[in-house]
């Protein structure tokens, strides 16, 4: 990973504005590759540069995760923190989402939900983007409503919860969408839709 070199400021001619997209996870950053490939004039970065992640909200470990990295490398960055919300399970496993994901998996979810009918199965991804420059901290959020599938489905594509979760108004889920498809309507894409317009005003 070469090391940041600074930028030249962001309205200067045609100058390409860098962003660091702080991550380790490669299908968030095929994704919003994909979700920010119509924009012009920006190029997004990967950094892999851990920050700690502290227990709180998604907005609250955004937040200090964008100016953790802001710090370090004093280039504009971006961060994400997202998760998977479950509301008959009161929104778990929501902020553990990793963590769950890594332990009893999607069949411990689906095990948590065994005999809730289609009413009882609502659920949603909320992803929370914190983009940081040195004018500090902005937040964009973007969610997606759906249900929790009865089984397992996947194409192959997607990562984590998408192979349980079907999107509002949809059959298939997530993991059964290739990842363009997913792309239109997810949580990430909101989210990134709203930092679009955002980076139109600076
Ligand atoms: P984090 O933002 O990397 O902390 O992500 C939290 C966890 O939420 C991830 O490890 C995944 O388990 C889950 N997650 C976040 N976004 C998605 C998604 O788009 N699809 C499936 N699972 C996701």
């Amino acid at each position: 990973m070469p090391y940041p070199t600074k930028n030249k400021g962001f309205n200067e001619g045609n100058f390409m504005r860098k962003i660091y997209f702080a991550t380790g996870n490669l299908n968030k950053v095929k994704e919003l590759n994909i979700i920010l490939s119509d924009i012009n004039n920006i190029s997004i970065e990967q950094i892999n540069l851990p920050y700690p992640e502290i227990q709180g909200t998604l907005e609250e470990v955004s937040v200090f995760g964008a100016k953790y990295v802001h710090k370090k490398i004093n280039e504009p960055v971006i961060v994400e923190d997202s998760g998977f919300f479950v509301e008959t399970l009161k929104g778990f496993p929501g902020t553990y989402s990793r963590y769950v994901q890594e332990t009893i998996g999607n069949k411990g979810i689906l095990k948590l939900l065994e005999g809730k009918g289609g009413n009882h199965r609502g659920a949603y991804f909320k992803s929370v983007i914190g983009y940081c420059d040195e004018n500090g901290v902005k937040l964009f959020k973007g969610v997606v409503n759906g249900r929790v599938s009865h089984d397992i489905r996947s194409k192959g594509h997607g990562f984590a919860y998408d192979s349980i979760f079907i999107p509002e108004g949809e059959e298939k889920t997530f993991a059964e969408m290739d990842i363009k498809e997913k792309s239109k309507i997810s949580h990430r894409k909101r989210a990134l839709d709203n930092f679009k317009e955002f980076l139109k005003t600076i």
